[in-house]
């Protein structure tokens, strides 16, 4: 990524910012001249990241926030963007599941929750955002789906379910879009790890650093890419799901367990 192409962006907003790949993100986008809105629930966590961003040059407000008060979060969102412009946008925050041990389903109201923060929520956002972008004739969205989105997974079929929807919702919103100056990428992560408090957890398959996964994305972002596999090799994983005979998918998508 090169300067030029980020003093143009100087206007961010990072949903999730107090998690990891969110965390990993501000970090490197943080400049002298940026000013950046860090939008997550935890108070002390976003203060942390903010104050690292601000030890790097950068401007940084911390919004403490929970996105399933979806009124709350277009209001905080059409003030911000009233008072300074956002030019570059990152949906990152997002929920995960497992079904519970010996459980059939998952809980409804974990169902609506996931939902809610995974797929309402961003979506709902990025069409905000989108339209104002649009009426200005510039701007870049990036929505964070996942992998797992390409896969029927009972073992986190809301996860799977909620990010598929946003991964559909990204592609149309970035078609209206495209012809009013405005970019909307998908990202899709396979698993990734926060290194400063992962370090004892047991590497899961493809796992690499949310560094890394940050690294990718902001040029593919800048570049207004419409999507990003990282790492690349889950694309594979993707068309071998889609070319299985659907028996013998569904007795491997049956089979799978977290480690
Ligand atoms: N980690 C992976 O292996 C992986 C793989 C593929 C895709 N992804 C996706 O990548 C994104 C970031 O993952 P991560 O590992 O960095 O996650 P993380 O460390 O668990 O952070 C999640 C972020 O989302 C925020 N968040 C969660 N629920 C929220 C709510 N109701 N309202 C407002 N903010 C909320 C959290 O805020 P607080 O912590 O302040 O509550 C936190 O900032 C997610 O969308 C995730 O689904 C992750």
């Amino acid at each position: 990524m090169t300067k030029e192409a980020l003093s143009t962006h100087s206007r961010i907003l990072i949903t999730g910012a107090s998690g990891a790949l969110g965390r990993e993100l501000a970090f490197r986008l943080a400049r002298p001249g940026a000013s950046l809105s860090l939008w997550g629930r935890d108070a002390e966590r976003l203060e942390v990241v903010a104050g690292g961003c601000r030890a790097r040059g950068a401007h940084a407000d911390a919004r403490s926030l929970d996105l399933t008060d979806l009124d709350a979060a277009l209001t905080a969102l059409k003030q911000e963007d009233a008072a300074a412009p956002f030019d570059l946008v990152f949906l990152v925050a997002g929920q995960g599941d497992t079904l519970p041990p010996g459980a059939v389903v998952e809980d409804p109201a974990q169902v609506a929750r996931l939902c809610q923060v995974n797929f309402v929520a961003p979506a709902a956002i990025a069409a905000a955002m989108a339209g104002r972008m649009a009426a200005r004739g510039r701007g870049r969205i990036a929505l964070v789906g996942t992998a797992a989105a390409s896969h029927s997974l009972p073992i986190a079929a809301t996860y799977a379910g909620s990010k598929a929807g946003l991964a559909r919702y990204a592609d149309a919103l970035r078609l209206s879009v495209r012809g009013h100056g405005v970019s909307v990428t998908l990202v899709s992560p396979g698993f990734f790890a926060d290194m400063q408090t992962g370090g004892a957890r047991p590497s899961l398959p493809g796992e690499i650093s949310a560094g890394r996964v940050a690294e990718k994305m902001i040029p593919a972002v800048l570049a207004g890419r419409a999507e990003l596999s990282v790492p690349r090799r889950f694309l594979l994983l993707r068309w071998f799901d889609r070319l299985l005979p659907r028996p013998l998918r569904d007795r491997i998508l049956l089979s799978l367990r977290l480690p």
